[in-house]
């Protein structure tokens, strides 16, 4: 069973001074996490779409989703956790007590502020989730990647750009392998891991690239939801 995994547990604090998560805030006609949603619900193979979200937001989410899209059972909002990857941990619960998380058990995560993802990035995820267990969604970085020292005052490298790529999402994976991973790091290795790919890395489990694209992009400051605007024109 492949489940679709929404991740809006964030506050969104580096979008500055607002009154509600930036997932909330309105891009054309309606709220960017409706159309992050919107995307995995018209794709034909999964099982659930799951929304997570704090606390406080799930009734507000769910009536989002009312409005929106309409009464509809294949989408459930459960809440999210403290950090990114425990709101990933928290879906994995929550499916493995409904319906079981076994060996074929897929779980493509995205970012709910990233709403521009396609039906073809969701396949090459599902794709390869079912060959690899683990995939992450990238696009060549463009600009020269500049490594600090640890003081972040000079310059430690410069990579080889050729195999430089910037990551986005989904990040798509055998929920169960990915859990007994992540439950298998020490807590101080939890602390400092944001990415969910990171935790296969660390643990030696290949990771495949699928080819994103350029406008799949993720708002985090206010900057962003002007090109996601021109973007939304565009489509
Ligand atoms: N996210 C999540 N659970 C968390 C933290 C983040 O599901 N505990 C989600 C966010 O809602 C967002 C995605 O992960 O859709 C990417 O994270 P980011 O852009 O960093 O979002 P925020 O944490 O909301 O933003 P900020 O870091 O500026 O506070």
């Amino acid at each position: 069973m492949n489940f679709a995994v929404v991740l809006a547990g964030g506050i969104g604090l580096r979008m500055g001074n607002m009154e509600r998560p930036k997932q909330y805030i309105e891009l054309g006609n309606k709220p960017i996490i409706i159309h992050t949603i919107e995307k995995f619900y018209v794709y034909p193979d999964f099982e659930k779409v799951i929304v997570l979200c704090p606390e406080q937001w799930i009734h507000h989410t769910q009536n989002l989703i009312q409005k929106y899209i309409g009464k509809q059972d294949n989408i459930l909002v459960i809440p999210g956790g403290n950090t990114r990857n425990e709101t990933i941990m928290n879906a994995i619960g929550y499916i493995d007590e409904q319906y079981g998380v076994d060996e074929d058990t897929i779980i493509v995560t995205h970012d709910a502020v990233r709403p521009f993802l396609t039906h073809r990035i969701i396949e090459e995820n599902i794709q390869a989730a079912k060959q690899y267990h683990a995939c992450d969604t990238v696009i060549p970085a463009t600009d020269t990647i500049v490594v600090a020292n640890q003081d972040k005052q000079g310059i430690f490298d410069i990579p080889d750009r050729t195999i430089m790529y910037q990551g986005q999402t989904p990040q798509s994976f055998k929920a169960k392998m990915l859990r007994e991973l992540y439950d298998s790091l020490a807590e101080e290795e939890k602390d400092i891991l944001t990415d969910a790919a990171k935790i296969c890395v660390m643990k030696g489990q290949y990771v495949k690239l699928v080819r994103g694209e350029v406008f799949n992009i993720k708002i985090t400051y206010p900057y962003d939801l002007e090109v996601a605007k021109s973007v939304l024109g565009g489509e």
